[in-house]
């Protein structure tokens, strides 16, 4: 029997088309933009390596940089509950953007709540 891979469901070209609609997102919003570098492009480059192996592709991002350990990674960052909420709601847009939609959609944004609510490391009230 065949799992499925939902990399392969997804594809490269959309799933490289999402990564950009979503930081185009958050290069404009509030809660992200002091925490983010001017310059997205080599944050892009690692969500598209990162989020091709956490959809059961290849291992892109390990291979080059090691580990994930996103949470430790995220860790000089403030990343609050709100900061975590507007993230969500950026890569939302994004997916309505190059319509990604359906239980592919549901299955991939459920864990990326699970894995923003994971990255959370200061209170609201810090920031
Ligand atoms: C890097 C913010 C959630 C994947 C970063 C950086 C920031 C950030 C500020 C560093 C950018 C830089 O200076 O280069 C946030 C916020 C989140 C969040 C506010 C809200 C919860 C996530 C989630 C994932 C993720 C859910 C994966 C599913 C990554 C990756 C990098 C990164 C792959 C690059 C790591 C590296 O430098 O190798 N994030 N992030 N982030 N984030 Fe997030």
């Amino acid at each position: 029997e065949k799992r499925i891979v939902p990399y392969e469901v997804i594809g490269e070209k959309t799933l490289h088309q999402l990564v950009d609609a979503f930081y185009s997102r958050v290069a404009k919003h509030p809660d992200l933009i002091p925490i983010f570098p001017k310059d997205l492009s080599e944050v892009a480059k690692k969500q598209k390596m990162f989020l091709t192996q956490y959809l059961g592709g290849p291992q892109l991002y390990t291979n080059a940089y090691g580990h994930p350990m996103m949470r430790a990674r995220h860790l000089p960052h403030e990343i609050t509950p709100k900061r975590a909420k507007a993230w969500l709601s950026c890569m939302s847009e994004a997916m309505d953007e190059v319509n990604l939609e359906g239980t592919i959609r549901e299955e991939f944004f459920s864990r990326l709540v699970l894995t923003a609510r994971h990255m959370v490391n200061t209170p609201d009230e810090l920031s």
